[in-house]
């Protein structure tokens, strides 16, 4: 296998919650918050206010459904409260006309449409997104990736995991299905991280894949995307234009780029702070997969995403004025006692019991076989490569931080030596 050596030092800066790319997400919140969720999912289940103001997060917030700050808005923090909200696409809606003064919503981007429009477009890439194709995006690009890095690091003896590890997988997985090269893929995280979205430079690089994959299409998600077909409401079939393969791929390039990085850290990091299920993985590969689920309850990356009040409505008994922002708090509702025991512990071999951390109902996360298929061949791997890896009990042991997107501040190991 090729090593794969990238630029550690700008990895870090945009793969880390406390730098400044993160700043709008409160990726410096370094508090605990389940004790406050458990505490608002025990005095009710919807609650006025957004999950930062009850956090005390004071700093600039910008994620879906925030900041809004002309609209009422409330959060739930129980399982069926947060499913309701998630499911019920006729009274909680992703896109809404805007207000005076606020800025118009992406809604080019799947995630920012209702209903028909939803369905349809969500259609024609869902074939490549489903369980039995996660073997494809392993064998074209996540497999490669994942021992490229390995190999740049093995001769060495403790590594972050979180730069040269995590980071790198999912970004290079779905730039690399894209047709963007690994010396541009640092360029497109950068792109796409930018609260302001830099398109210009994600056009620049995909306007000219676009037209090559028109003429000649190849065995990647850029050609499924210019040849998928669309039928209007008025009935007429068309191809998608550059501007909707542009607004799909920069959603895929941030979901995908942003997401099972963190989670890959939480993951790492539970595992390996847990030692009967690190033994039993390390005995048998297929209890990843249980590891995988168990964390994406326990810490979910994304604890909360939101919707707008379609018509005045009761949830959960509390009513809701039309043009409001309902918060789901997935975090605190993967952690419901009624429908989890001891739901504080990180506990793989619970029976499974479907939970939010991928969301519910008809955005559910588009990605979720990738990601899970990414994390579990990553973590595979590493336990292939150094059967004695540790957390490095020489520095400060890892914490999780973040408040709209969360996960640890740095994945410390060791392997192949005492310490
Ligand atoms: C562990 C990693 C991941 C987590 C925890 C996660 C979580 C989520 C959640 C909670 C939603 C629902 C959002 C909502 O209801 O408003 C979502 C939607 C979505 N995710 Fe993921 N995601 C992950 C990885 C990925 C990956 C790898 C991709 C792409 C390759 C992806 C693409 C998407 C897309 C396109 C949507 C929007 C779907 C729609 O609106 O229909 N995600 N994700």
């Amino acid at each position: 296998m090729t090593e794969l050596v990238l630029d550690r030092a700008r990895i870090r800066s945009l793969f880390d919650l406390r730098s400044d790319v993160y700043a709008s997400r409160g990726g410096m919140f370094d508090v605990d918050p389940y004790p406050t969720f458990e505490r608002l999912r025990a005095t009710g289940p919807v609650h006025p206010g957004a999950p930062h103001e009850a956090l005390g997060w004071t700093g600039d917030v910008f994620f879906q459904g925030l900041p809004y700050p002309g609209r009422p808005h409330f959060s739930a923090y129980d399982y069926e409260t947060c499913a309701t909200v998630l499911q019920d696409d006729e009274r909680f809606v992703t896109n809404v006309p805007p207000l005076a003064g606020e800025p118009p919503l992406a809604d080019a981007a799947i995630l920012f449409m209702d209903g028909k429009r939803h369905r349809s477009y969500r259609r024609l890439v869902q074939p490549s997104f489903v369980p039995s194709r996660a073997v494809w995006w392993l064998n074209h690009w996540t497999r490669e990736v994942a021992g490229g890095l390995i190999d740049a690091f093995a001769g060495d003896t403790r590594a972050d995991l979180n730069t040269d590890f995590c980071a790198p997988i999912p970004l290079l997985t779905i730039t690399g299905s894209f047709g963007i090269t690994v010396e541009e893929a640092l360029n497109v995280r950068e792109a796409v991280t930018s609260d302001g979205r830099d398109v210009a430079t994600l056009a620049r690089l995909l306007i000219p894949i676009i037209a090559a994959r028109r003429q000649e299409p190849g065995d990647d998600l850029i050609s499924v995307l210019v040849q998928e077909e669309m039928t209007d409401e008025d009935g007429v079939v068309h191809r998608l234009s550059d501007e909707e393969v542009l607004a799909f791929a920069f959603l895929l390039l941030a979901a995908g780029s942003g997401t099972t990085w963190k989670q890959m850290g939480i993951t790492i990091v539970a595992l390996l702070s847990h030692p009967e299920a690190l033994a039993k993985a390390r005995e048998d590969r297929s209890v990843l997969r249980s590891v995988v689920e168990e964390s994406v309850r326990w810490t979910p990356t994304d604890p909360v995403f939101s919707r707008f009040v379609a018509k005045d409505c009761e949830l959960a008994g509390v009513a809701l004025p039309a043009g409001a922002i309902v918060h789901a708090c997935l975090a605190a509702a993967n952690r419901d006692p009624l429908r989890w025991d001891h739901p504080d512990e990180f506990d793989p071999f619970r029976p499974p019991n479907g939970h939010l951390g991928f969301g519910f109902g008809p955005h559910v996360c588009l990605g979720a076989h990738v990601a899970r298929m990414e994390i579990t061949h990553g973590i595979g791997a590493l336990l292939d490569a150094f059967p004695d890896l540790r957390l490095d009990p020489e520095v400060p042991a890892p914490k999780f931080i973040g408040l709209y997107e969360r996960g640890p501040d740095v994945v410390p190991v060791r392997w192949g030596v005492e310490s």
